[in-house]
């Protein structure tokens, strides 16, 4: 365990259940909420879910601004947009109700609301010290934990780079619905993207050097969740059991990964998302097999416990066994869940792979990742990946 004096902490209240969006109409009456600035991505606008939403807006006399133009890995411009839409409004809550990119767009606006500037002042940790306006999120992917974590990544287009704006303590939404009516409409690619990306942030989480027993217990939960879980909700949607447990699970690892930090995945793919154009999700999916493996050796204890919590049998097996039955539950993971297995499949290019290591090993993931990583170990990463 690691030697420093560690923490753990969840600001959010959470409620979870199939039709929990329903709460809604008790919060606006115990915060006495008559305006409410509501951010949602463009698909949700037309689902029963966001209708349902309106309804209870109007029933109970809330008078609402809508922002829905949210593209994936959200802009600085685009929080910007949305904060002038919000200065005309002047509610004194936001409501989020999308994925990660809508639920980080609605914190940008939280936080200009209450601190002023730019949001590209706010990058990096405890940038900001006046809490922003108190945020209602509702998740309609299985996959950031944005309601409960940490951080907001919204894109510098100028530098051409993700801006990670850190507070663990003003930065999770003050409420978080964990609805699965919310997730029925996601497509079966996004969930598989999303869903495999959760289940990195527990795994990543669980294998930190910063893990306490604390995040152990809520990451194994996740991971054995999420196992039980995920490939009958990436094939139906609609099944609401598996979407809930789904979305509990990436909850979980959500208020964990912003606590112990992540690893080799994330910092693999934040490179591969910026040189293929292809979603956070997708570039996790596609890292995860070859970094749980060369991670393996690092800490095969907790690996044998990962194999566990995805169901594996390691009765007589020595923990080095063991510990390759998680790698191998992740590899068939997924395959199951259609996740292409080579980055030549989603645009990746031999000549980027050099790059993609030098800025990998650059990013400072070594401070979390349980392994040493150097360049030449991250440039192997990426031609085993590839
Ligand atoms: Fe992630």
């Amino acid at each position: 365990m690691n030697a420093n004096i560690l923490s753990f902490h969840c600001p959010t209240k959470i409620y979870m259940g199939i039709n929990s969006h329903q709460k809604l109409n008790d919060i606006i009456k115990e915060w006495k909420i008559e305006k409410i600035f509501v951010v949602a991505d463009g698909a949700i606008v037309k689902t029963e879910i966001f209708e349902s939403m309106e309804k209870i807006l109007k029933d109970n006399k809330v008078a609402f601004d809508l922002f829905s133009e949210i593209e994936p890995d959200p802009s600085a411009a685009t929080v910007e947009k949305a904060f002038d839409l919000y200065k005309k409004s002047q509610a004194p809550v936001v409501l989020a109700m999308g994925g990660g990119s809508t639920m980080d767009t609605g914190k940008g606006v939280g936080i200009l609301a209450k601190n002023g500037g730019r949001i590209a002042d706010y990058e990096g940790m405890e940038k900001y010290s006046i809490p922003p306006l108190p945020l209602i999120a509702i998740p309609t992917t299985a996959g950031t934990g944005s309601e409960v974590s940490a951080s907001c990544t919204i894109t510098d287009t100028d530098r051409g780079l993700k801006m990670s704006i850190r507070h663990p303590t003003l930065n999770p939404a003050r409420i978080a619905i964990l609805d699965p009516i919310a997730l029925k409409t996601l497509p079966a690619s996004v969930a598989a993207h999303a869903a495999v990306d959760a289940f990195v942030h527990a795994f990543e989480s669980y294998i930190s050097l910063n893990a306490n027993p604390i995040t152990d217990a809520l990451n194994l939960h996740a991971m054995e969740l999420m196992s039980q879980n995920i490939r009958q909700f990436v094939s139906d949607r609609t099944d609401l059991e598996a979407g809930l447990n789904m979305a509990c699970a990436s909850n979980l690892a959500g208020i964990t990964f912003g606590l112990t930090g992540l690893g080799n995945v994330h910092c693999m793919a934040r490179f591969v998302g910026a040189f293929c154009h292809v979603s956070h999700g997708l570039s996790n999916a596609v890292c995860f097999p070859a970094a749980a493996e060369f991670n393996l050796i690092a800490n095969p204890k907790k690996y044998a416990r990962v194999a566990v919590a995805m169901g594996e049998n390691i009765a007589g097996l020595t923990e080095m066994e063991a510990a390759e039955k998680a790698f191998n539950a992740i590899k068939l993971m997924c395959l199951d869940l259609g996740i292409p297995d080579k980055l030549r499949n989603i645009g990746a290019t031999e000549d980027m792979l050099a790059e993609m290591a030098e800025l990998s090993f650059k990013a400072g993931y070594n401070k979390w990742n349980p392994r040493y990583t150097t360049y030449e170990d991250f440039l192997e990463l990426f031609k085993k990946a590839y």
